[in-house]
């Protein structure tokens, strides 16, 4: 059950007990060192492997959509007197889900169509959080991860039509395996604390479901590819 607290700003924050603090803190440097490791590892070098000049724009676009993630949660951990060294990638370990060495444009492709729908619907679970700066900052990307996403959707297909079918498939067989794992332990205490205090809404098995589901689709039905199987 979540309380139906609301904080509407940072100062606000200052007078609400640890337990509510922490779990807000963890949640803002969490997307403040992500969003900056995958600007890093995935995006800016994907403007170097873009293969036309209009894919190259588009390549450029996303990274500073994503770079810009980055400085705005930074500035609201900030804001919240949050050591800036908590959302150094090199002290605190990244997910998995960016564990991945990019080597090529189709892998890319299948990043964004995946990996960022996985992001859209960890910054769906914020549009309600009762710490209204963290909603106000999902409101914001919210539209910026659906175009990543869309960007990944319409580049696969573009691979696909052009013959290249098999590319995008070996980057699915690849990337996929450890796409799940984004979405945290099942019965995880930080989920409890953060549904407890109306931060998220979700169980982190809700949320593996609801992208399982919307993977499948996407990689039989769009695609007309198999999606892996996990072990
Ligand atoms: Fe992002
Ligand atoms: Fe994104």
């Amino acid at each position: 059950m979540s309380t139906a607290m609301e904080v509407k700003t940072s100062a606000d924050l200052a007078q609400q007990p640890e337990e509510y603090r922490k779990a807000v803190e963890k949640i803002v440097v969490s997307h403040a060192v992500n969003e900056l490791y995958g600007a890093q590892v995935f995006d800016e070098p994907a403007i170097k492997l873009a293969p036309t000049p209009y894919t190259k724009w588009l390549a450029c676009r996303i990274a500073m959509e994503e770079y810009h993630h980055h400085v705005r949660f930074k500035g609201l951990a900030d804001e919240m007197g949050v050591s800036p060294e908590r959302m150094d990638p090199r002290n605190k370990k990244p997910l998995s889900i960016f564990g991945f060495e990019l080597k090529t444009w189709p892998e890319f492709c299948v990043i964004k169509a995946i990996a960022d729908y996985a992001e859209i619907l960890q910054v769906e679970d914020l549009l309600h959080c009762s710490f209204h700066p963290l909603r106000n900052l999902g409101r914001i990307t919210m539209p910026e991860e659906k175009f990543h996403a869309k960007f990944g959707k319409d580049m696969c297909l573009e691979l696909i039509q052009a013959g290249r079918g098999a590319e995008v498939q070996d980057a699915i067989n690849r990337y996929f395996p450890i796409t799940p794992a984004f979405f945290g332990a099942a019965n995880s205490t930080n989920n409890e604390t953060y549904r407890k205090w109306g931060l998220k809404q979700r169980t982190n098995e809700e949320m593996r479901a609801d992208f399982m589901q919307r993977v499948t689709e996407l990689v039989e039905k769009d695609f007309g590819l198999t999606l892996p199987t996990l072990h």
